[in-house]
């Protein structure tokens, strides 16, 4: 089985071929991130334009270096939400087009279950498994009982993990994306311990015990208002390289604590659910790229008797290679979209999530 993927939801444009067995024969992935830079995050306008500039020459990139003519291939998988709608439509117009052209069945992945089903493609993870999913637009820990199949367990009240890691390293005067910025620039940070007691930051929703509806949900919000707090009432409100290695170490620190607290929660939510499952607890999305976050959750899920899977680092941030398997896992269920499916801005994973208040 051989699979086309397309990703163009956000400021990556990307195309891969995957196939039946995880192997990956081409993959090409293009950062929009000079574009955007200037304007400190993800314009929609110039990301739909790059898209549509880049798509096709790099499709035909991919299957050159597959070695592949599109009669090959069993599926074109192209994502089709939740995303920059503009950048959706490009890529979900080209996934339509070979497919028609071609008469192949044409796959509507959701990129959040792209990030979901990942790590299946390296390694033999049975359903169900539960998933931190925590990237710039999403912090979501849900169940994994299947393809399609999810079942939300706890989300962020506010911000995004990857969203508090952008706008803080904005005020910290850190390129965009802040996330991996503020990774390098902890790690020169000479004593933890002293930082997190100069930048002392709030940890929302565990310090006050919270509730057993709200014990698997995030709150970031509150973090990065405290940056900006330190960051003002540094003297003269200027602050230097050194200053800002302390700050991003107690910003990191605090942010893979609070993500390992939510985490434990859900472990035993997760026990309660499926008792009978071998636990299997999966990161994914950009910010799963973080050596101190992977580590934080590596530890407690040793702990807490779970295995740990993580994509390797380049297929945790946005790439076709993860469309194109998302598509294999639906190619292999029979299933396929018809050529009129409609592109979703918003596209949850678990469509009925108020069901985790009674699970
Ligand atoms: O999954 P992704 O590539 O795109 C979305 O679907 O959002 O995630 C991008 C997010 C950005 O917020 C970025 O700052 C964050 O992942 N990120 C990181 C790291 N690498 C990427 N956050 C913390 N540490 C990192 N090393
Ligand atoms: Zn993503």
């Amino acid at each position: 089985m051989i699979v086309l993927g397309i990703e163009t939801s956000c400021d990556e444009t990307a195309a891969a071929v995957v196939n039946g067995e995880g192997r990956i024969l081409s993959s090409c992935v293009l950062s929009q991130l000079k574009a955007h830079e200037v304007y400190g995050g993800v314009v929609p306008e110039i990301a739909a334009r790059e898209h549509m500039t880049h798509l096709t020459p790099m499709i035909a990139q991919v299957m050159e270096e597959a070695g592949l003519s599109y009669s090959d291939l069993d599926g074109i998988a192209a994502t089709c939400g939740p995303g920059l709608i503009g950048g959706v439509m490009i890529g979900m117009m080209a996934g339509k087009a070979i497919a028609a052209a071609h008469a192949k069945p044409f796959l509507a992945v959701n990129h959040l279950e792209g990030h979901a089903l990942t790590p299946r493609l390296s390694e033999d993870i049975a359903f169900p498994y539960l998933l931190l999913l925590v990237s710039g637009g999403h912090s979501q820990l849900l169940a994994v009982e299947g393809v399609g199949s999810y079942k939300l367990l706890g989300t962020t009240i506010d911000d995004a993990a990857g969203e508090c890691f952008d706008k803080s390293g904005k005020m910290m005067g850190l390129p965009f994306p802040g996330g991996p910025e503020i990774e390098k620039i902890a790690a020169e940070c000479p004593d933890l311990q002293a930082a997190r007691a100069r930048f002392p930051l709030p940890r929302p929703l565990i310090a006050k015990g919270g509730t057993p509806e709200n014990r698997c949900d995030f709150s970031f919000s509150g973090i990065k208002t405290a940056v900006r707090t330190h960051l003002e009432n540094l003297p003269g409100a200027s602050f230097n390289r050194a200053d800002i290695a302390d700050l991003a170490a107690s910003l990191q620190a605090t942010m893979a604590e609070v993500m390992a607290n939510r985490c434990k929660n859900a472990f035993a939510k997760f026990k309660s659910l499926y008792p009978a499952a071998k636990p299997a607890f999966v990161v994914s999305g950009g910010v799963a790229a973080n050596k101190t976050i992977r580590a934080a959750l590596t530890d407690l899920a040793t702990k807490e008797g779970f295995s740990f899977h993580a994509p390797p680092l380049n297929l945790c941030g946005d790439n076709a290679v993860m469309i194109a398997w998302a598509g294999v896992e639906k190619l292999r269920l029979g299933q396929s979209d018809p050529l009129n499916f409609k592109a979703r801005p918003r596209w949850p994973l678990d469509p009925e999530p108020k069901a985790r208040h009674s699970a």
